[in-house]
């Protein structure tokens, strides 16, 4: 008998009030908007404690490489989607291995079930989470609404012809300091 485990993959994100994860200047400035409130510096440590795996696409790395950040997880064995090899290289060095993967998003999920990781973080951005919506691989989505509209930047999930994929809501509350917390699980069949 072969039993196939997959693993449970959580889009964890801030958003603005019109859906976006970044201004049309990439930038996270916005994420100020939300102000202080209980748990604020905790919740995010909390999360990534349950968490054993990260995907990450190229445009957010590059963004985070930008910042001087560097990869801030690499404790975390970590699946980077781009078609860039130079991308690997100006992470440098981490304690986990950290994978570049390209094309067809399917086999990387198999992998990574595979590999035995069950909790996984979708890092972003929209198109990675909307390549993995289509291969119905989003099993949870966590977002923080922060109380500001962008007008441009790129979406929570993108893609031109998304199928119209159901979540349950399992939560919904404000946060604090003007932000509300979402979740949803996907409901499937
Ligand atoms: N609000 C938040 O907390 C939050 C969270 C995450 C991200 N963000 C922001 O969101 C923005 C990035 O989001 P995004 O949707 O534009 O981009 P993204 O999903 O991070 O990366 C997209 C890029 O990844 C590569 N890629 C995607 N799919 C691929 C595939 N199947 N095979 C090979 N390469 C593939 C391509 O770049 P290459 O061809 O160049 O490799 C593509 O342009 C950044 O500004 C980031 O800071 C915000």
């Amino acid at each position: 008998v072969v039993l196939r485990v997959s693993s449970h993959v959580i889009w964890y994100t801030a958003l603005s009030m019109d859906g976006r994860i970044a201004d049309g200047q990439d930038s996270l400035d916005w994420i100020e908007a939300i102000g202080p409130y209980e748990g604020s510096g905790t919740e995010f440590h909390a999360f990534l404690a349950t968490i054993d795996a990260a995907v990450v696409g190229a445009s957010t790395l590059r963004w985070l490489l930008r910042g001087g950040h560097g990869w801030p997880h690499g404790d975390l064995p970590t699946w980077l989607v781009s078609h860039d090899p130079g991308l690997v290289d100006r992470v440098g060095p981490t304690e986990a291995p950290f994978t570049r993967v390209e094309g067809n998003l399917e086999p990387v999920f198999e992998a990574i079930a595979a590999a035995g990781h069950r909790r996984v973080w979708l890092c972003g951005g929209g198109d990675v989470a909307g390549q993995a919506l289509a291969l119905d691989r989003i099993d949870e989505v966590v977002v923080t609404i922060a109380p500001v509209a962008l007008g441009k930047g790129p979406s929570l999930f993108e893609g031109l012809a998304l199928p119209h994929r159901t979540f349950q809501l399992a939560e919904c509350r404000p946060l604090g300091g003007g932000a509300a917390r979402l979740r949803w699980e996907r409901a499937r069949g």
